[in-house]
């Protein structure tokens, strides 16, 4: 997730210092470089550099650029490191077209040697570069500019907003979005567009939203919306906001954390876009150990448990999850050059887990990272990482960073079973086919249980204490529930293995007790039926998180909470994770606290 921004301005005004203060209401999503491009009397200005946007501007001036149209961008790096050649904005070889990004180009590495192959020059690491480069040609070719902005979009797959500007259409700025957010800001003489309302709210409240696959021509009078396969023209009339900057700011949700749990599906889509080749790289590199361990703090290392069930299943490989904290007391004197170490961790900081990585580092370990943050720690520490591709996550408890390394994870398990043979090829395009529909499951699950989940909330709000009880894989689901539930609602709660529960749990069962079952219809469905009568017979109060329409399980239950039909049984921790997300989250408002800021936490924990 980056942020981007353009502006086209009345003619005595200066778009520079318009960009920079736009940037800023932006930089919550994204912040590791930045940079602007405008254009004045037949030349293109850009200035760009690594660091927040205070630090880059201290060092470059952001607001002394000459023109009245531009772009900007705040970066959260995918492909490429933060550095300074890698911030956008990015330019064709004669340094006349400028572009931003957000998004991801999965096709960039052919498309790249392609345009190499014709003589192009590039200059960054990025995926993003291909695009200036591609308009380019269309635009030698004799096409407009818009024109060829469009037929450059119809050759990149992916994800993207974007926006370009060129020296040879100097009163114009072109936009575009396929599955990343952009918004279009109409004003008097003066347009802008943004990934988010707050970057122009102090400038104009009148929104265009742009639809998938539109693309929009920008000039100071008049902003044109075209479909970008057709290349037909949309009429949309704007419409007005009356939100603040710290309302637009959370898309006009109430908390982070409940737009980041909506964000969801498309941190997943992008979460699969992850390049094969690392997932390879790994998948050789966990084949050859002697030794695997997991290792994680907090949420990332239920993520962990997930996955040492997906490496048996579907790769036969054996491996265990160490909680940073713990690691060297539990695994250090056995960990030597056969060991490899997967480290999972959303911001790359955690203190705990970097010194373990450290500790395995000197013992000869290999180590392997998995990160929603490019360029932390834990990128600098591993030999091959795995960036998330979240985008910031601002509430301190992890919703969509979680549910992406799940689904990481989960395709890393299926590169190992292939790199070991261990599945059929053809039960790999399958796995793979399941495993690419979840975002939709995702999205058709948002769509209808939040207000069930509410009314949840409000009945189950001032419980003592919850039990949540999984099976199998979802064991980690429950961990999850419970964690979340604890540390936003404050409510003691536990989590078990369901199977384990009548060894300890069980004596605290009585009257009125809510259990939640995380109750997918799998294999160890009649298993969990056993242990939600236990319970049942106990006078506890059954919650089951089922499958659409489960009448068995929900005549059982004295409440429950559907979850689409459908899915593979190896991938519902991801699907199964969010109503209890939802749930925390409600628990936790109408107990008068703020989820995102919950009391003596930290988002990242850089002590040990
Ligand atoms: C903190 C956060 C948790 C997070 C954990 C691990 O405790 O509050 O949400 O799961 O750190 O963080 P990491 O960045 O390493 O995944």
């Amino acid at each position: 997730m980056c942020g981007i921004f353009g502006c086209i301005l009345d003619g005595g005004d200066r778009a520079a210092p318009i960009i920079h203060s736009a940037l800023n209401q932006l930089e919550y999503r994204g912040y590791d470089s930045v940079g602007e491009a405008t254009i004045h009397s037949g030349h293109l200005y850009v200035k760009k550099d690594v660091g927040k946007i205070s630090e880059v501007h201290s060092s470059v001036n952001l607001d002394d650029m000459p023109g009245s149209v531009g772009i900007g961008h705040t970066r959260w790096a995918t492909h490429g490191a933060p550095t300074q050649k890698n911030a956008h904005p990015h330019t064709d070889c004669q340094e006349k077209i400028a572009l931003v990004h957000n998004g991801i180009i999965q096709n960039f590495a052919e498309l790249r040697k392609e345009l190499e192959g014709r003589g192009h020059l590039f200059k960054s690491n990025t995926d993003t570069e291909v695009m200036p480069h591609l308009i380019e040609d269309y635009f030698k070719e004799g096409l407009s500019f818009s024109e060829s902005v469009r037929r450059a979009l119809l050759r990149v797959k992916g994800s993207y907003a974007i926006a370009a500007i060129s020296v040879d259409d100097p009163n114009t700025i072109i936009c575009a979005r396929k599955e990343s957010p952009l918004v279009i800001g109409v004003g008097k003489s003066a347009n802008y567009l943004a990934s988010d309302i707050p970057a122009f709210l102090p400038m104009t409240k009148m929104v265009l939203f742009l639809e998938e696959e539109e693309m929009a021509v920008l000039k100071r009078d008049e902003v044109t919306i075209f479909n970008i396969g057709s290349g037909d023209q949309t009429k949309r009339d704007p419409m007005r906001i009356e939100w603040t900057v710290e309302m637009a700011q959370k898309g006009g949700k109430p908390h982070f954390m409940l737009k980041e749990i909506a964000e969801q599906p498309l941190a997943l889509q992008n979460a699969l876009r992850g390049e094969l080749i690392y997932y390879n790289l790994m998948a050789t590199i966990l084949a050859k150990a002697r030794n695997i361990i997991l290792l994680a703090c907090g949420t990332s290392s239920h993520a962990c448990i997930v996955a040492t069930y997906l490496f048996s299943k579907l790769a036969h490989v054996n491996s265990s999850v160490s909680i940073a904290s713990e690691f060297m007391e539990q695994f250090g004197n056995s960990v030597d050059e056969g060991t490899v170490v997967l480290a999972v961790s959303q911001s790359g900081e955690t203190a705990d887990t970097l010194s373990a990585i450290r500790s395995a580092k000197d013992k000869g370990a290999t180590i392997l990272g998995i990160t929603n943050v490019m360029g932390s720690s834990l990128t600098r520490l591993a030999s091959v990482y795995i960036g998330q591709n979240s985008g910031p996550e601002i509430a301190v408890a992890a919703t969509k960073t979680f549910t992406s390394q799940v689904l990481i994870l989960s395709k890393l398990a299926i590169a190992l079973a292939e790199k070991r043979g261990t599945i059929r090829s053809d039960e790999i395009d399958s796995l793979m086919t399941d495993l690419g529909r979840i975002p939709w499951y995702v999205k058709k699950e948002l769509e209808s249980n939040d207000e069930k989940i509410k009314r949840l909330a409000a009945k189950y709000r001032d419980r003592f204490s919850f039990c949540f009880l999984g099976r199998g894989l979802n064991v980690a689901t429950a961990l999850e529930g419970r964690l979340k539930l604890l540390e936003l609602a404050y409510t003691p709660s536990l989590a078990y293995s369901a199977g384990e529960s009548k060894h300890g749990f069980i004596a605290l069962v009585n009257e009125n007790y809510p259990v939640i079952f995380i109750a997918p219809n799998d294999d160890l469905k009649s298993r969990l039926i056993g242990n939600i009568m236990e319970m049942k017979a106990r006078g506890a109060d059954i919650i089951a998180i089922t499958e659409e329409k489960d009448k068995e399980l929900q005549t059982l239950a004295d409440d429950w909470i559907e979850v689409p039909k459908g899915i593979n049984p190896l991938f519902t921790p991801i699907v199964y994770a969010i109503p209890l997300q939802l749930f925390a989250y409600h628990v936790s408002v109408m107990r008068g606290h703020d989820p995102d800021r919950p009391r003596n936490l930290a988002k990242s924990v850089t002590v040990e």
